[in-house]
């Protein structure tokens, strides 16, 4: 069998050592371990390293092997140790003896690093409009749902009334962040290890600036111990992925919850809900639980990504190898993730019932502050109210005029009006707070901030 480094070895690779090593989940960066060939060359050229009339050679083979890769009619062999031996094997089928010169001035360990630094780069930018997406179908359907109110939650217990557009917008508000760590993950990831070779450069007049320029990248490395054998691009990729689908995991938990006949806040059309082969009468909510229960592995991704990390001494460790199946693995996740339920989501139909009556309870207190008193004193007097009510088997929405001024002298018997979860989100005046004036505020904000990550 023939390596890229059989020339000091006596023995064929062991069976077992070879399917063990064997890399085919890197098969996948195939076009920018092209793009990575591509650009090193265009540098060996410029530099005079290889002449102009081979680099053009080598380029044109390159290309020559991306139109193969598009077809589909790339042929990985068994005797491929990664994607880079397989690439640089077909070159040299390609274009002969020129091909040799490929890897001048070049290591698996700089080429790897770039790979996935390319394949970052471009699937990031794919997230970030699923991400944009997602937020979007949040901000249409808080559009949607016009006026309703339902409790906000704190404990799962009612607590005070909002617009259910603002319960939306506060996960829009969370993916949105999501897809602006992406978009910084992203420029970190864009740069390029081109020139850092095994591990120390190169006594080849390479230059770094050259490969990162071809690349369309403004920056190169600085340290070329860090550009082989540091793997926080990926961490932060895996970070960011294990981060949104825990929002998208929580927002789920709320859709398994709101479809129960217990909430009955949303309903879903057949096409997205699943049946019970025992019982006739189930429509279950299976891809939000699936997205639920997927979060649990990039939750695990992100401890893999970092425990392959702690131990390892400098530079490049066959460990690394290891990176990919983990980011791979977080990105699909989150990819389907997203699609999948912005797609549901977009579905929804939200009927929600009125919150308790209680829910007003903070808002009578907040009414005798505006009459000067302390608010310890009117948390206490509207307790005395509910406990009485509840006496009496009534609902705080039940009670009078006179409950109220017994309740605490400085009630006023118009203060009734108050006891309505409508009149309370009417009365909201903080900002950020849940009152219609705010949320229609938050749609146009998120809006113009979506349009931003989508451009
Ligand atoms: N397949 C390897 C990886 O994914 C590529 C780098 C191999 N480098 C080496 N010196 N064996 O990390």
């Amino acid at each position: 069998m023939s390596t890229l480094w059989g020339g000091g070895f006596a023995e064929s690779p062991d069976a077992l050592l070879w399917a063990f090593t064997v890399d085919t989940a890197d098969r996948r960066l195939i076009f920018d371990d092209l793009h990575g060939s591509w650009a090193h060359v265009g540098m060996l050229g410029e530099q005079g390293i290889v002449t102009d009339e081979e680099a053009a050679q080598l380029q044109a083979g390159i290309l020559e092997i991306v139109d193969e890769a598009e077809a589909g009619d790339f042929v990985f062999l068994d005797t491929d140790e990664d994607v880079h031996s397989a690439t640089e094997r077909r070159l040299i089928e390609l274009v002969g003896d020129v091909g040799r010169k490929v890897h001048t001035g070049r290591s698996r360990n700089d080429q790897i690093a770039l790979d996935l630094r390319l394949y970052l780069a471009r699937s990031g930018s794919l997230q970030l409009q699923r991400l944009a997406s997602l937020a979007t179908v949040l901000v249409d359907q808080a559009e949607r749902v016009g006026d309703v109110v339902v409790p906000s939650y704190t404990h799962l217990q009612q607590a005070q009334a909002v617009p259910l557009a603002h319960h939306l917008l506060a996960y829009a508000e969370m993916v949105r962040r999501d897809a602006e760590r992406l978009q910084a993950a992203i420029y970190r990831t864009q740069v390029s290890p081109l020139g850092a070779g095994a591990s120390g450069g190169s006594s080849l007049p390479l230059d770094p600036a050259i490969s990162a320029r071809l690349l369309g990248w403004s920056w190169h490395f600085t340290n070329s111990m860090d550009a082989v054998g540091s793997r926080d691009f990926v961490a932060e990729y895996v970070f960011v992925c294990a981060q949104s689908m825990v929002h998208l995991s929580r927002l789920s938990e709320e859709i398994v919850l709101w479809a129960t006949s217990e909430f009955g806040w949303v309903s879903f059309p057949d096409s997205f809900t699943t049946g019970s082969s025992a019982m006739p009468q189930k429509k279950n909510p299976d891809v939000a639980e699936l997205v639920r229960g997927r979060s649990a592995g990039v939750i695990g991704d992100l401890t893999a990504i970092m425990s392959l990390q702690k131990g390892l001494p400098l530079t490049y460790n066959r460990d690394l190898q290891e990176d990919k199946r983990i980011v791979f693995h977080a990105d699909d996740v989150l990819a389907g993730s997203l699609q999948t339920l912005a797609a549901m989501l977009a579905t929804a139909v939200f009927n929600p019932p009125a919150p308790n009556p209680e829910v007003t309870a903070l808002d009578m207190a907040e009414i005798l502050v505006g009459r000067g008193v302390a608010f310890r004193t009117a948390h206490e007097a509207v307790g005395r109210l509910l406990r009485n009510l509840g006496e009496d088997g009534r609902t705080l929405e039940e009670a009078n005029a006179a409950d109220l001024i017994t309740a605490h002298e400085l009630f006023e018997a118009g203060d009734i009006d108050r006891l309505d979860p409508v009149a309370s989100v009417e009365h909201r005046v903080t900002p950020g707070g849940g009152s219609y004036r705010e949320v229609v505020k938050q749609i146009k904000r998120l809006r113009s901030l979506l349009e931003d990550i989508r451009n």
